[in-house]
């Protein structure tokens, strides 16, 4: 059993999180895209360019990543909450594999500020995006660099529990 764990993460929130998914999976490859022009990580530019490609639905361009989906038997996607909705490197990222998702096990998780209400809308919008009515598992956690916990640690076994399941 293999899974892929494909996120993009500004801050490391969505970066933490995949790292524990990975190191509770047992065998789980770490797939971390990035764009290739960065958004502006600091100051109110952050909010305001990064709200914007998120509402506007860009597509950046990817810096080069290896993944080979017929290698994996689930996939997971993990996502910051942006203006509501998935970030625009995990838009391109879907966009670049549709093909190569379809028919697979395909898990996911967001990483917000808000409450459950931001993940929720976000893997609604990414289930629409992708083509599936639902993830074999999901969750979605608040800032958890910032604030970890053992409930979050308990979210996170259930969901590779399912993946392993
Ligand atoms: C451009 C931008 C828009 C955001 N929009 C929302 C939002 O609509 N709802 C929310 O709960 N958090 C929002 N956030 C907060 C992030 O989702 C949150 O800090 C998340 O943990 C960041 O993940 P990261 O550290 O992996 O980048 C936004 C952050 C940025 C930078």
């Amino acid at each position: 059993m293999i899974t892929a764990i494909i996120y993009y993460s500004m801050s490391e929130n969505t970066a933490f999180i995949a790292e524990k998914i990975a190191e509770k999976l047992e065998h789980a490859d770490l797939i971390r895209i990035e764009p290739v022009k960065a958004y502006p990580a600091k100051g109110a530019k952050k909010f305001f360019w990064g709200g914007k490609a998120a509402v506007m639905g860009d597509k950046p361009n990817l810096k080069a990543y290896e993944f080979n989906a017929e290698k994996y038997d689930c996939i997971v996607i993990g996502t910051p909450v942006w203006a509501g909705t998935f970030t625009p490197p995990v838009r391109s990222f879907i966009d670049q594999n549709k093909d190569a998702l379809s028919g697979k096990r395909i898990a996911a998780f967001t990483s917000s500020s808000g409450g459950p209400d931001q993940s929720e809308k976000t893997l609604d919008k990414l289930k629409k995006y992708i083509g599936v009515d639902a993830f074999a598992a999901e969750f979605g956690l608040t800032d958890p660099k910032k604030k970890p916990n053992v409930k979050n640690e308990e979210i996170i076994d259930s969901f590779c529990e399912k993946i392993k399941a």
